[in-house]
């Protein structure tokens, strides 16, 4: 499984997370940042460490330093969001002071508060010895430039299935006529349909999941988001509920970890609602029915934007006479496909699907 973020958070640069491979950079690293950049502070009930005392950050570059080596030092896995322990370090720091995302890199020496380093604590405890996901311990997460409302009921959003939305779904939609009708299906906290809503300002959306848990997170982010779009949410197992022909473009991230890699993922994912990331023994029904019951529900000019991850060679092997478009993802992640309605109507067609 490849997970992925948009969000400019150090350097100006754009990241993107990765398991089972993550690139990890050394405290002293981190030190030598040429700015900051991460998301805003949101309180969170750990307690602070003992050691706080023992600890001097007074600067935000020692801030700095400091949590990437205890980050460092504790080998947390960075597959959430962000690409390095750099990049953790520095939204937690900034986090911890309720700063916003963006920082020069005169800030580094700029004195650190007190009351920032007891709550810098807090996160680095939670951080490090229980492996919450930052996204969780600061209740935030970035993407596409939005800041979501974010926590345990769904999965922190990361889909790269966000960029190629920020880019009109070009050149995969084929029509002058933006998409009228949008679901962001299997929704979680609704980040890829209220970042559509964004992008196609004059459709219709709809965010829908099968975990009440994670739709009242998707409505308590379309109040936060878009409150003025009208998004309306739906509770239903994938497309059932939806009408033939009725819609635009399926965004769609269903859960597609395999049974046997359930079992390696990195403590931090266990946070994660387990529906949100568990699939059956191959990884792929989900997206099989999916794309079957999406040839129903496209209109003639539809097009469906479908992840399936790491699990995109055990698809090709359900599938073997498909032949999937997968999207080139510059900046960052794997295994997304763009696939016209009129194709999946050729698949079902030959037999292929
Ligand atoms: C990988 S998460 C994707 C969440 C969100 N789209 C994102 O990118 O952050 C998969 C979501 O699919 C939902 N889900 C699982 N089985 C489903 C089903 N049969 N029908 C609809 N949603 C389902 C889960 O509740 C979970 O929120």
């Amino acid at each position: 499984m490849r997970r992925f973020s948009n969000t400019a958070l150090i350097m100006g640069g754009p990241v993107m997370s990765c398991m089972p491979v993550s690139s990890r950079a050394t405290a002293a690293q981190a030190a030598d940042a040429s700015g900051l950049s991460a998301t805003a502070v949101h309180n969170s009930g750990y307690h602070v460490a003992s050691n706080i005392l023992d600890t001097c950050m007074e600067t935000f570059g020692a801030a700095l330093s400091e949590a990437a080596g205890r980050l460092t030092a504790a080998e947390v896995f960075c597959g959430h969001g962000y690409e390095s322990i750099h990049d953790e370090a520095v939204a937690l720091v900034l986090g911890a002071a309720g700063l916003p995302p963006e920082q020069t890199r005169a800030i580094l020496s700029e004195p650190f508060p007190v009351e920032a380093s007891a709550r810098l604590m807090q996160l680095l405890q939670g951080r490090c010895e229980s492996r919450l996901p930052v996204a969780y311990l600061l209740g935030e997460a970035w993407l596409a430039g939005i800041c979501f409302k974010c926590d345990a009921r769904a999965l922190v959003p990361r889909s790269p299935i966000a960029q190629v939305v920020v880019d009109g779904c070009q050149p995969w939609w084929a029509t002058s006529v933006p998409p009228r009708t949008v679901v962001d299906l299997c929704c979680g906290g609704g980040s890829l349909g209220i970042i559509a809503s964004q992008v196609f300002t004059a459709a219709t959306v709809l965010l829908s999941d099968i975990d009440p848990q994670a739709l009242s997170l998707a409505q308590e982010n379309v109040q936060r988001c878009a409150a003025e779009r009208g998004i309306q949410c739906l509770q239903g197992h994938l497309l059932a509920s939806l009408a033939a022909r009725s819609i635009d473009l399926i965004l769609a991230n269903p859960p597609y970890v395999s049974a046997a890699e359930m079992a390696y993922l990195p403590a931090e994912y266990r946070h994660e609602p387990r529906g949100a990331l568990e699939a059956d023994e191959e990884g792929v029904a989900l997206a099989v029915e999916l794309l079957r019951d999406a040839a129903r529900v496209l209109s003639d000019s539809g097009l469906l934007l479908l992840e399936v991850g790491e699990s995109v060679e055990a698809l090709e092997k359900h599938l073997p006479r498909v032949p999937f478009t997968w999207i080139d993802l510059p900046e960052g992640g794997t295994g997304v496909a763009a696939v016209s309605a009129q194709e999946l109507r050729d698949w079902i067609a030959t037999g292929a699907l």
